[in-house]
Order: C-alpha cells, then structure tokens, then sequence
C-alpha cells in the first residue's frame, strides 16, 4: 500500500484521526514544556536590575490602584516601530520584580516601560494634575489629588516582606529600615547614603515640588522616574548579541 493509502486510512476512520492527532500534538506540547521542569529560571539574569525602593513600590501600588495599567502598557515588543518610538525592547528581567506585572495590552496612552527620564518631574507633576495643559489633545484623567494626598504606607516594612515572600530579594536591612527608606528617599536634606548604597541608582530628591510634604505625587513621579532606567539596555544587549553568535 502507497503512503496515500495509508494517509486515506487514516483520514477516514475518525477514531485513528483522532488518536493520531493527539499523539502529534503530544509530542509538540511535551518538545515546550518539559524543559520547564528542569530548568531553574526561564529569567537571564542582567546588570543593574534591583527591587524597587520602598517609594518606587508605594508609588507602584498608586500606579496599580489608579488603574493606570488599564490605558497604559509596560512591555516593548521586539518590533521596529516600537523600538523606534520608546526604545529598546523590554527584557524579561526587566519586570522581575514586579508583582503583579504591568505588561498589559491595552495601549490608549504611550507605554510607559522606558518613560524613566524621558520628562522633568515637573513635566509629570504638571501632566498628572491636569495632562490637557501639556497635551492639548489628551484624553488622560486628571490626578490632581494625589499633589494634596499625603503618603500613607500602612506597614512599608510589611509590604517588602510580603514581596520578599514571592521571591523579591530584599534584605534584612531593607525591611528593617523601610519606613525610613520611604522618607529619606524624598527628603532632599536627609542623609540618603544608607539608601544609595543598597538601591543603587535610586533618585533621591523631592519629586513633587513641596519639600515639606511626602504626598502620593512624590511616590508615583519617584516611580515614574525609575521606569527602564536601571538597566544598561545597550550593555545588555551587546551581551545577548554575543551569546547569540557564539551558541551558533
Ligand atoms: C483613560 C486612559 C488613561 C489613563 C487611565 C491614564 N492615562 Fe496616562 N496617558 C493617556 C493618554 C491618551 C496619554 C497620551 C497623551 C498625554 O500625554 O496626555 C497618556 C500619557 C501619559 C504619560 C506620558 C507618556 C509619554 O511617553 O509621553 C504618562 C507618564 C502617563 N500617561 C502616566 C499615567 C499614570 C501614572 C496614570 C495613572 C495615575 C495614567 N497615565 C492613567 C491615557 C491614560
């Protein structure tokens, strides 16, 4: 019997179809996930990346509470034209430590994955309380509030803890001294070398134009701020580039 034969058996007996089908999709499904199992981390790690500062985290659970994530995205996609417009690609490592992740899809504003030092913290302070007297055509909420908000942490020790948990690697020191970190951090005249030292990069300055006030502005510009900044993207990329041609 010709292979078209076979192939005719097979096409007509719906049961043969059906375990033959199921075989082939088997193996393709058991090809991509079994490695899974056995590898530690599907995450290569980079330089630079480090958990957020307790401000960076309480100006994150604003982003999230506000629902930002439903009009912006934070992952650029290996495309042309968003390189182009937002710069190099997110890596994987880049988001990390970010429970939950703000990947999204959904993009009525820009992405906002490399926004780090694209703007003043004027600029943003300006745009987030009233985004139509620097963008005469947006369609963005005002969030005037958050400039008259003070920040409230209820318990910055426990929200590192609980992200150490999931696997964020705070240190003893970072939980112990969250409560200071969160302050110090916007406190231009506060001795913020302790923080330096355990969040490199870390801006340390007042984000929202009121030095004597800690508002929920200072926390969401501070984490604005620090969005796609700590990685050396072109360093890490060349990097990536390399091992590439040499496992050809
Ligand atoms: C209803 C949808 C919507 C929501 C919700 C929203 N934005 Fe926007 N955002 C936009 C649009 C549209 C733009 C582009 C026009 C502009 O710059 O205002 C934008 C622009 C931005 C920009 C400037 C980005 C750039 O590269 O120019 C930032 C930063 C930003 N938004 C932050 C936020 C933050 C933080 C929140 C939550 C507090 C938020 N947005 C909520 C729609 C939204």
């Amino acid at each position: 019997m010709s292979l078209t034969e076979n192939h005719k058996k097979l096409e007509r007996n719906i049961t043969l179809l059906a375990v033959g089908s199921f075989i082939a999709v088997a193996i393709g499904g058991i090809v991509e996930i079994a490695p899974l199992f056995w590898i530690d981390n599907t995450i290569e790690k980079v330089e630079g990346m480090r958990p957020y500062t307790p401000l960076e985290q309480a100006g994150r659970d604003i982003y999230v509470r506000e629902g930002c994530y439903t009009c912006h995205s934070q992952m650029i996609r290996p495309f042309r034209d968003e390189v182009e417009r937002y710069g190099h690609y997110s890596l994987a490592a880049e988001s990390m430590y970010d429970h939950p992740f703000q990947w999204g899809s959904k993009r009525t504003g820009p992405d906002l994955a490399r926004v780090g030092g694209r703007y003043s913290d004027d600029w943003h302070v300006q745009h987030l309380q009233d985004p139509r007297s620097v963008v005469p055509q947006s369609i963005m909420p005002n969030y005037s509030f958050l400039k008259h908000t003070d920040l409230h942490v209820v318990d910055p020790a426990g929200t590192l803890l609980a992200l150490r948990r999931v696997g964020v690697p705070y240190s003893d020191q970072d939980i112990q001294n969250a409560g200071v970190d969160l302050e110090v951090q916007a406190n231009p005249d506060g001795d913020a070398a302790d923080l330096m030292k355990r969040y490199p990069k870390a801006q340390v300055r007042d984000f929202d134009g009121d030095p004597a006030k800690l508002t929920e502005m200072d926390a969401l510009v501070a984490y604005l701020q620090v969005l796609g900044t700590l990685v050396d993207v072109s360093s890490a990329a060349a990097q990536e580039d390399l091992a590439g041609e040499s496992g050809r």
